[in-house]
């Protein structure tokens, strides 16, 4: 029997009953659990083989409550929350005393955010607690935008997957720290740099690991499929290179036209918007097909290709 579900309450039985549910936002799909049951915490780690060093996202159903959270709110970070939020933005902010270490690897600060997608709003908001919610990936794997690739996933591990479609921008959310009140911008994602600069002014980003300390979960490799991947500007010419191979593409806007390989078009009107949304569940496509290679094409870098390429480049780093 299928675990995918649009029950709500079901999903709220569980949680109160310290079960993870994976469930959707406007991102990926998270695999979430009560941020104070100790039990569903150290299910998500080991339901993911994630390492404890890695610490999570907690999601709360407005900025309301952020002050059960949070000690201090930089004046940056209030403009970007009322910007922004429910949306695409995590913050990470000095945590309370209240935050168990677990969910934060034992930092004095918190990644929070309010999702913005209808059913996990309601979650929240009939829940008395929040949920930490990681993407809903095994460790190092592509993240989830449908509730199959949840399945896919996790069938023998969790019990349900709260049905909520597919997610509207299709990747992680951009995560911005605070130095000295400043922001800095530890992980690129679905809110674009140019909307955040907008509102605040230049940031800063510091997404790599060598860079920042304080962004653990940066690793070079990330988001990879199984299929060995490599990141090109010149896809035609590259998969020259591989004749005799069973070759997959993955392009922005136009066709190759070579019947020889196996092709996804990520948005045909050049929409970078489209492009990000369908980019997992294109890289989940080509990862079933057994192919010897998958040859994605480099964005350009600006806006949400930024982002795309970050996603890119750790799936494809050996
Ligand atoms: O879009 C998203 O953010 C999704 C959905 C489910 O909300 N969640 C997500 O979670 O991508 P996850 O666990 O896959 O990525 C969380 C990232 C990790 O790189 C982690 O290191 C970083 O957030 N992080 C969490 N707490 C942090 C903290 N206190 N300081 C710095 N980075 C932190
Ligand atoms: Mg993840």
């Amino acid at each position: 029997m299928s675990i995918i579900s649009k029950d709500i309450q079901k999903a709220v039985a569980l949680l109160t009953d310290a079960q993870l549910v994976a469930i959707p936002t406007e991102t990926v799909y998270g695999l979430a659990g009560n941020i104070f049951s100790e039990k569903a915490i150290k299910s998500i780690f080991s339901t993911k083989k994630r390492p404890f060093f890695n610490p999570l996202i907690v999601h709360i159903p407005s900025i309301t409550s952020l002050n059960d959270i949070v000690t201090h709110v930089p004046e940056k970070a209030k403009l970007l929350a009322a910007a922004f939020w429910p949306g695409s933005l995590t913050l990470v902010l000095k945590k309370s005393n209240k935050i168990p270490d677990l969910i934060t690897a034992g930092k004095d600060t918190v990644a929070v955010r309010v999702p913005n997608h209808p059913v996990t709003l309601e979650l929240l908001k009939q829940l008395p607690f929040p949920l930490a919610a990681p993407s809903a990936n095994p460790f190092g794997s592509i993240s989830p935008t449908k509730p199959t690739h949840v399945e896919n996933y996790f069938k023998n591990d969790i019990q349900m997957v709260l049905d909520g479609g597919s997610c509207a921008n299709g990747i992680e959310s951009t995560i911005i720290g605070f130095e000295n009140e400043e922001p800095i911008i530890y992980r690129l994602g679905a809110l674009p740099i140019e909307d955040i600069e907008a509102v605040v002014g230049k940031v800063l980003v510091k997404n790599k690991k060598e860079e920042s300390p304080d962004a653990p979960g940066m690793l070079a490799r990330h988001y990879a499929p199984q299929t060995s991947t490599l990141l090109v500007t010149n896809v035609a010419g590259e998969v020259k290179k591989h004749s005799g191979k069973k070759v997959g593409v993955l392009v922005f806007t136009s066709s190759l036209n070579d019947e020889n390989i196996t092709e996804i078009i990520l948005s045909k009107e050049g929409s970078l918007q489209e492009a990000t949304a369908r980019l997992y569940d294109a890289m989940h496509e080509l990862d079933t097909k057994n192919l010897d290679i998958i040859i994605a094409e480099r964005f350009s870098e600006f806006g949400l290709g930024k982002s795309i390429n970050d996603r890119l480049q750790r799936a494809t780093f050996k």
